[in-house]
């Protein structure tokens, strides 16, 4: 294989994010560290502007309402759907449990998932009562669609596979997700986690039914995150919590609520982290996620082909993933493998990765984890190289 090109951090924002100065930070799928832009949104939410949303008649607070609902319309945007249609949670774990445990089930009690899912595509359904089956993967560790299709019957009522693996960073084919998912009458959720921060995403052009994601991946603030629904699909769902901002009328007979995504929104929201949540979609949307893909995509390219050259060092995952690498060290535990890196200033993460039937399948107990975000260049890889020798001169 030819060495491909070192990247000189062609995206030029590493000196946007205050918190990785001397760090080679390799832990974005985890979460990603902030840009100043986010960072300054944040801070002027709370130091300038900050009132409460959807309730107060004064100005500060209409001119708040207006900017929770512009996020939310950014939010939307940046997935290709229409500002009515996202509903902000917690974070993609909220999103799914929200899907799982609201969705009626018609009479359909399965739910068909892959071997890769995060667990947080896995247990909310097991909490939801749903019977789980998962699709295999192909050898290079892809969802093994044709097999999803082999497997799929009409007593699924959902499909609900991971856009991006967090372990392989294995791409899906939505489009072909979607078409199988609907061939029997099941709708289809997609975990966009890691995919929104790293490739351009179009629910619409994709089929989707709901699609999942957590600004903190994203370069936004922990707390918030999204779900995207179509609005037919999700005004056909009851609401889950109940409280404040979610009703039309409430008496002590009955309650009735607003159309979605309000219904779903009890109690006061994450008002700030919707402003860092705008500001992380404006911020990727000026650098292009066209861009930010190929820029990851070249930096995969570039460890992957390093990583293979080290002897002993086993990689995981497709050779064209998007933004993650894992591996491991033959014979060292992916502990020692991070904690040597840590001490050469590179954090990865090592463990299941919240994916323990993964795991099981790749046959180990945890893997080290590199990944990559805009700002993140061939230093990083350079460091991540040198730090595996030590790894590898330390454990003979
Ligand atoms: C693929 C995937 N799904 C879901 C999650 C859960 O995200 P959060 O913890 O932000 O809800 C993660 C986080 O690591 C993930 O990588």
């Amino acid at each position: 294989m030819n060495a491909p090109a070192r990247i000189n951090s062609a995206l030029n924002v590493r000196d946007q994010f205050p918190a990785i100065e001397n760090w080679h930070y390799l832990d974005s799928a985890a979460t990603a560290q902030k840009p100043q832009a986010v960072i300054d949104a944040i801070t002027e939410a709370y130091a300038r502007d900050y009132a409460t949303v959807h309730r107060g008649v004064y100005q500060r607070s209409s001119e708040m309402t207006g900017r929770y609902e512009d996020a939310r319309a950014a939010a939307s945007g940046l997935i290709g759907g229409q500002a009515n249609e996202v509903v902000f949670t917690r974070g993609a774990t909220e999103a799914i449990n929200l899907v799982a445990r609201s969705l009626p089930k018609e009479g359909r009690t399965r739910v068909l998932l892959s071997r890769l899912e995060h667990h947080s595509n896995i247990v909310p359904w097991q909490l939801a009562g749903y019977e789980v089956d998962a699709a295999p993967l192909t050898d290079d560790g892809q969802v093994n669609l044709d097999a999803a299709e082999a497997l799929l019957t009409e007593e699924h009522r959902v499909v609900a596979l991971a856009h991006v693996s967090n372990v392989l960073g294995s791409v899906l084919d939505a489009k072909r997700a979607a078409e199988i998912a609907h061939s029997k009458g099941a709708l289809l959720l997609l975990d966009g986690c890691q995919a929104v921060p790293r490739m351009p995403v179009d629910v619409a052009a994709f089929g989707a039914d709901f699609y999942a994601f957590s600004a903190h991946k994203l370069y936004g603030p922990t707390g918030i995150g999204a779900l995207w629904g179509r609005a037919d699909v999700l005004n056909s769902l009851p609401p889950w919590q109940g409280g404040g901002s979610m009703i039309d009328r409430v008496t002590f007979e009955e309650t009735t609520y607003l159309d979605a995504p309000m219904r779903f929104e009890a109690g006061t929201p994450h008002i700030v982290g919707a402003i860092g949540l705008h500001a992380a979609v404006d911020w990727i949307g000026k650098l292009g996620l066209d861009a930010v893909h190929a820029h990851e995509c070249a930096l995969v390219a570039e460890t992957r082909s390093k990583l293979s050259n080290i002897p002993g060092v086993t990689l995981y995952g497709p050779e064209d993933s998007a933004g993650i690498v894992s591996f491991n060290v033959d014979g060292v535990h992916a502990h020692d493998t991070a904690t040597i890196l840590d001490d050469a200033g590179v954090a990865v993460r090592a463990g299941h990765h919240c994916a323990q039937p993964l795991m099981d399948w790749l046959g180990v107990a945890a893997t080290a984890r590199a990944s990559f975000a805009a700002h993140s260049d061939s230093s990083d890889i350079d460091a991540l190289v040198r730090g595996i020798e030590q790894v590898k001169r330390i454990f003979g």
